[in-house]
């Protein structure tokens, strides 16, 4: 009897040596390897869940901008990635009717670069990227400038979206191709505060990306 158990302890111990778990156990065998793609860190509230694919990036200085790119990972099970300013923007920063307020005077500055937090990790692996800013005077606020220099999609396809009061995205995106050397550029699109996942759900849809 004795004998059985140390036969079948044996089968046991070889059994979980050598794989007897099927395949697909375990997805990243050798864990001194980082997966494809790996959860960095971010910054502050940068967050980043990075599984490859489709990218929802976007800068949202009052939370307009967040809420359709929340509704946009939903919609595309996506990444989503926050591009966090290293100083935050304070109601004064963002307070346009006063001249000198610091947004007004980044725009003004086409050398403007403001810091940002945390680092998009193997910003390559991405084919689609979704780029979410708030209209600032027409054009894409400066720290969208930041996270492109600093990003190499490659080829990757980029769709700009946007929130604003009352103006279009216009030509926002135009000068944001120049800081991308060969990424695809799709027309971009405005959106209300308070558009509903739907509404997001068919400009994807009409956008006609296999995704
Ligand atoms: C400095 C500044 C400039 C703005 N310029 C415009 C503009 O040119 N046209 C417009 O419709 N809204 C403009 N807005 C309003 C914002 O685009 C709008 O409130 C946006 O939804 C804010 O998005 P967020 O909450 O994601 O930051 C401006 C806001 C700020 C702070």
């Amino acid at each position: 009897m004795k004998r059985l158990f140390a036969l079948m302890t044996a089968l046991a111990l070889a059994c979980a040596l050598t794989a007897c778990g099927g395949p697909g156990t375990q997805s990243n065998p050798d864990q001194s390897t980082p997966p494809a793609s790996s959860t960095p860190e971010a910054g502050e509230s940068g967050e980043q869940t990075v599984e490859g694919g489709v990218l929802v990036a976007y800068f949202s200085a009052t939370g307009n901008t967040e809420g359709i790119a929340q509704h946009l990972q939903s919609v595309l099970d996506a990444d989503l990635y926050e591009i966090v300013p290293e100083v935050p923007y304070t109601d004064e920063d963002l307070n346009y009717s006063n001249d000198s307020c610091r947004a007004n005077q980044e725009q003004n500055d086409p050398a403007a670069r403001p810091a940002i937090t945390g680092t998009l990790e193997q910003p390559e692996n991405y084919d689609v990227v979704f780029l979410g800013y708030p209209i600032w005077w027409g054009q894409a606020p400066k720290v969208i400038y930041t996270f492109l220099e600093r990003c190499d999609f490659g080829d990757a396809t980029i769709v700009p979206f946007c929130t604003s009061g009352s103006s279009s995205i216009g030509s926002s995106a135009d000068a944001l191709h120049e800081l991308t050397e060969n990424a695809q550029w799709l027309d971009g699109q405005r959106f209300d505060s308070g558009a509903g996942q739907d509404e997001v759900a068919q400009w994807v849809d009409s956008l006609g990306l296999d995704l």
